[in-house]
């Protein structure tokens, strides 16, 4: 694993931003695995910008994101459509027909995440794969478990997280109870993968994430054994890891 060390959330979005922008002017027509949170949030800014000034063209890149609340509709503005839409695609030219979200208006989940999983099977792969870092180690909605969730697959929310999420609703009973997300198998089947953590909250779980043994119990663990992977973190979010 390479880590790149910034001083701050700036410098880490900066230079998040740096690796998708390669990834592609590199190959124009790439397959994007991208993440929503506070973290990317920055990153998007940065390629927005770089798209502004002409220095980006997403005509024909393609994305594919990570996870969907079931049952929010697209324009609920809690769901991962609309802050993928609001943070980055309606401001580059990006084609609406090249973005894949899991489609949280599917009730049958085997029939959504069988579709996911063939789509991006059909697209060649993702290229680079963009995750942030969940406290307790998830990634995508994949949370510390037992064993490893290969495929795409549907996941109960934690009575934790429907908690932590009630103040974005009118109500908790608003809340949506599971969500649809990538497999840690998906994700691993990335050719290349930047995972950005900022903040000094995130500082142990970096260390156990990424220093830590392998395990289930700390889904970030697993990517230790991928072989192209890039923690884009700030100082902060490093203060814990052996020096
Ligand atoms: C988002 C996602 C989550 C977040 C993680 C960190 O699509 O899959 O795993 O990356 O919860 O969230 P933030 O960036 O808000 O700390």
């Amino acid at each position: 694993m390479k880590i790149i060390e910034a001083k701050d959330y700036n410098d880490m979005s900066r230079k998040a931003a740096n690796i998708l922008s390669a990834q592609v002017i590199m190959k124009p027509d790439c397959v994007l695995g991208l993440a929503t949170g506070s973290t990317p949030v920055g990153a998007y800014r940065q390629l927005v910008e770089r798209f502004e000034k002409g220095d980006l063209d997403f005509s024909q890149v393609k994305s594919v994101n990570l996870d969907e609340y079931k049952g929010l509709e697209r324009t609920n503005d809690q769901s991962y459509y609309y802050f993928m839409h609001e943070n980055l695609f309606n401001h580059v030219n990006i084609k609406e027909e090249n973005t894949n979200v899991p489609n949280g208006m599917e009730p049958d989940a085997e029939k959504e995440c069988a579709r996911y999983e063939a789509l991006i099977d059909s697209l060649g792969g993702v290229d680079l794969q963009l995750l942030g870092l969940g406290h307790n180690g998830h990634i995508g909605f994949n949370e510390p478990a037992e064993a490893f969730d290969k495929a795409t697959h549907c996941v109960n929310l934690t009575e934790r997280t429907i908690e932590a999420n009630k103040r974005f609703f009118a109500s908790a009973d608003d809340v949506p109870r599971q969500a649809y997300t990538m497999g840690i198998g998906t994700i691993m089947r990335a050719k290349k993968i930047l995972i950005i953590v900022s903040g000094e909250d995130k500082a142990e779980i970096v260390r156990d994430a990424f220093f830590g043994p392998v395990t289930p119990k700390v889904p970030a663990s697993i990517l230790q054994m991928h072989p192209d992977v890039t923690l884009v973190a700030d100082a902060a979010a490093l203060s814990k890891i052996p020096r």
